[in-house]
């Protein structure tokens, strides 16, 4: 039987979107003097243009490729590569889908778009497709890292080079935490509210020479909304690429985004960022090799698991063996325990996801605060179990 843990983590956020802040973020840190000025006003300019050109040079982004701020976080950023890319004369889609976010790609592009060739590879939660199976000349639309699946592609190998075809990939989860190999990629997506701990409603977006032209040449045949506008009957809206945003952006987040770069590059750039997740990951998995007889991740192949979202599941049969509606209970009563407790706040798994919990390791989280809330994980199981 486990006792109740004595230490409590100093920062309890675990919670996979909106993360925790970085160490060290208050208020009082953030650059406000833009608040109340217009998003066009010229030091508002200079200061997006700030963050647009330090993401690229953090990220190590190639030279050749832009980069814009867009409305409506990661979903905003994919939604409007979608709307304006896919379709093109020719040029069919192969969606990979594998968790919550990269199905509702898959159900934009067949119900919303309509696309007439579009093919569907799906896995399910804690597996991956075939992604030998992308085509060079077919576009492909993907996410890197499964945040409610725990799953992610191991590595830019497993990703065929394209030759027409446009490689669009959500990366919301997984920028900031993994080596992206951009040169097989054209598009790329994220939100501020995940690996920064920013704010959520901001997203960004890459585009590679190839998509930017694509963007150039091709008028997709659908009405496009405003917010997804980044060409007009001039060709492309070049300014969005200096962060010249298509709507009023929050200069409040702008500046929580900067704080967040700028700390990042502080502590040494991703390097050191990397270092952070791999050593966020490493806690965890040191901890699960001591309790694997009723915890352990849901991803089975090691190489897929996810070192920032990392899904777990109850695996004894004493769990296991309960009704479904049983384990429910079970699951949020530990969770409403580590909250109550102030251990662990948001770790539950997603919605559609197998039954668990979900803890987030990214980059703003300290490896400190994951091997403090562990021990609570088992205290507040036997409890549970017990009752
Ligand atoms: C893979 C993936 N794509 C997209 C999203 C949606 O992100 P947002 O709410 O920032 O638009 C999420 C959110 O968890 C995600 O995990």
């Amino acid at each position: 039987m486990a006792t109740k843990p004595l230490m409590l983590p100093k920062n309890a956020s675990f919670s996979s979107g909106p993360c925790a802040k970085r160490p060290g973020w208050a208020f009082g840190n953030l650059d406000t003097e833009l608040l109340g000025r217009s998003h066009r006003s010229g030091p508002a300019k200079k200061k997006l243009k700030e963050l647009v050109d330090l993401t690229h040079r953090l990220l190590g982004i190639p030279a050749d490729y832009k980069i814009g701020i867009t409305p409506a976080s990661d979903t905003g950023a994919v939604e409007l590569a979608m709307w304006n890319l896919l379709g093109a004369p020719g040029i069919g889609v192969d969606v990979f889908a594998w968790e919550q976010f990269s199905w509702l790609w898959l159900n934009d592009i067949m119900t919303e778009l309509r696309l007439p060739d579009a093919r569907a590879f799906e896995a399910p939660y804690g597996e991956l497709p075939d992604l030998n199976m992308m085509q060079p000349n077919r576009d492909a639309v993907f996410a890197w890292n499964g945040t409610t699946s725990g799953a992610r592609i191991p590595d830019g190998d497993a990703i065929p080079a394209g030759d027409k075809g446009l490689r669009i990939c959500d990366a919301t989860s997984g920028v900031f935490a993994y080596d992206i190999l951009w040169e097989k990629l054209d598009v790329v997506t994220w939100s501020w509210q995940k690996s920064m701990g920013g704010e959520a409603q901001h997203g960004m977006i890459v585009m590679s020479p190839k998509a930017l032209q694509r963007l150039q040449e091709y008028r997709p045949s659908w009405p496009m909304p405003k917010i997804f506008q980044l060409r007009d009957e001039n060709g492309i809206n070049w300014p969005f690429f200096d962060g010249v945003t298509i709507n009023t952006p929050s200069m409040m987040c702008v500046a929580d985004a900067l704080d967040s770069l700028r700390w990042m590059e502080s502590i040494g750039g991703l390097d050191e960022v990397h270092a952070r997740i791999n050593r966020n990951a490493g806690a965890v998995e040191d901890w699960l090799s001591q309790h694997k007889s009723w915890i352990d991740y849901l991803p089975h192949d090691p190489a897929i698991r996810s070192k920032t979202s990392i899904c777990l599941q109850f695996v004894d049969t004493a769990f296991t063996g309960l009704p479904a509606e049983q384990q429910q209970k079970k699951v949020d009563k530990i969770v409403s325990m580590l909250e109550q407790e102030k251990a662990a706040y948001d770790i539950k798994s997603y919605k559609t996801a197998p039954l668990g919990l979900r803890i987030w390791c990214g980059g703003t989280v300290d490896t400190d605060n994951i091997q403090a809330m562990l021990p609570w994980i088992e205290w507040a199981y036997n409890e549970v179990m017990q009752g």
